[in-house]
């Protein structure tokens, strides 16, 4: 392992929420197999885009399996429930959503916020008493819609997760997410390990990771990165968010920290001698499926304005494209990964790199069995 130099190390002991320091890296003792783990549900997690959920409309959507159908009211906040309808199992984000309630698409039972039936049209409720659909807590925040898929009764002392620079207006956000076929455990992985820029080789040239160390705790872990150019020259999507990289050693070092806080992700990066990280990403991957085989990934990049106004407007078509490109390449590889798996029905991997060891760790300890 490369020393840390003075800036670096000054600006890792500072950042970091927990100092706790290990050189004990735990070995494979995973009580189970990391790909047949289930994400805890008693945390909040982003269902959908906000601008994906129109006024007076339901969208639905999916958790581990579970169908959920999102409602936005033309007035009022949204609200979350089982995409079943009480009578006949019909999802009902194909029903109409009528004041604060949402009406299946079959016969017309109407359910409100707390998932009661509110209505049947031909039948009087007072002695029919039709079952409810289960509600879920759901909030809205950073431009994206949450649910809390686990014990409702756990939703308020749970912490909401915090995302200060999503609405900090020295960063402007770029809103990156979509389906990918592999199970969530893999796209912690994948961006954990730093390792892999050979994967973007083509987009990114020849880039040496330096590894600088890791610390964890019961529920989080974060490792520390530099880099170095090998070969080539640096990608204009990367130049246009991380600034022109020397590309040479220049003496003091760029510093990247990821960091696992289950069940979320994040990835901060700061130039030589910067106070505030040019860039800072959010990352949540959502289960989609039962055997959570696929997930959804929300991921918010938030980027730090340069100092000319506006400048940043002009260079975003280029940031999508390269953040674009290289979120295709990380698909494609992970998807890869979940193959072999579906293939061989268990996690074989050999995984060497003391970081991903630690994290898989957090990630079978915190998680749950997925029910058969
Ligand atoms: S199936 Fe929903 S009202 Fe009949
Ligand atoms: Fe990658």
């Amino acid at each position: 392992m490369e020393q840390l130099l003075p800036s670096a190390a000054a600006r890792t002991m500072t950042t970091a929420k927990n100092t706790a320091q290990s050189s004990e890296i735990a070995g494979d003792r995973a009580p189970r197999d990391i790909r047949k783990t289930a994400l805890d549900p008693d945390f909040w997690y982003p269902v959908a885009k906000s601008k994906d959920l129109k006024s007076g409309k339901a969208l639905g959507v999916r958790f581990g399996g579970e169908p959920i159908v999102l409602v936005r009211p033309k007035t009022g906040n949204p609200f979350a429930l089982e995409d079943r309808c009480a009578h006949r199992q019909i999802p009902l984000h194909v029903g109409q959503v009528s004041g604060d309630s949402i009406k299946c698409g079959y016969h017309g039972w109407s359910f409100g916020r707390d998932g009661r039936c509110t209505s049947v049209p031909y039948l009087d409720l007072c002695t029919m008493k039709p079952n409810c659909v289960r509600s879920y807590p759901c909030r809205e925040a950073y431009g994206l819609v949450f649910v809390f898929p686990g014990d409702a009764a756990k939703a308020e002392t749970i912490a909401f997760p915090e995302v200060p620079r999503a609405s900090d207006p020295n960063y402007k956000t770029r809103y990156l997410d979509g389906r990918i076929d592999c199970h969530w455990s893999f796209m912690h992985e994948n961006l954990m390990d730093m390792n892999h820029q050979f994967l973007h080789r083509r987009i990114m040239g020849g880039v040496k990771t330096i590894f600088l160390g890791v610390r964890h705790g019961k529920d989080w872990i974060e490792a520390d990165y530099s880099f170095r150019r090998a070969s080539g020259k640096q990608p204009l999507g990367e130049k246009f968010i991380l600034g022109k990289r020397p590309a040479a050693d220049p003496g003091d070092r760029d510093l990247m920290t990821v960091r696992t806080e289950y069940p979320y992700q994040t990835l901060r990066f700061w130039t030589a001698g910067s106070e505030h990280p040019v860039l800072d990403l959010w990352n949540v991957y959502i289960p989609q499926d039962k055997k959570q085989h696929s997930n959804h990934t929300y991921s918010l990049i938030m980027i730090r304005r340069p100092a000319i106004p506006g400048l940043i407007n002009l260079l975003w078509p280029v940031i999508v494209w390269f953040t674009k490109d290289i979120f295709a390449e990380d698909r494609w590889i992970c998807e890869l990964e979940q193959a072999a798996f579906d293939a061989q029905g268990e996690d074989r991997n050999q995984e060497i790199f003391p970081a991903i060891r630690e994290l898989r760790r957090v990630l079978v300890d915190n998680g749950r069995p997925i029910e058969p």
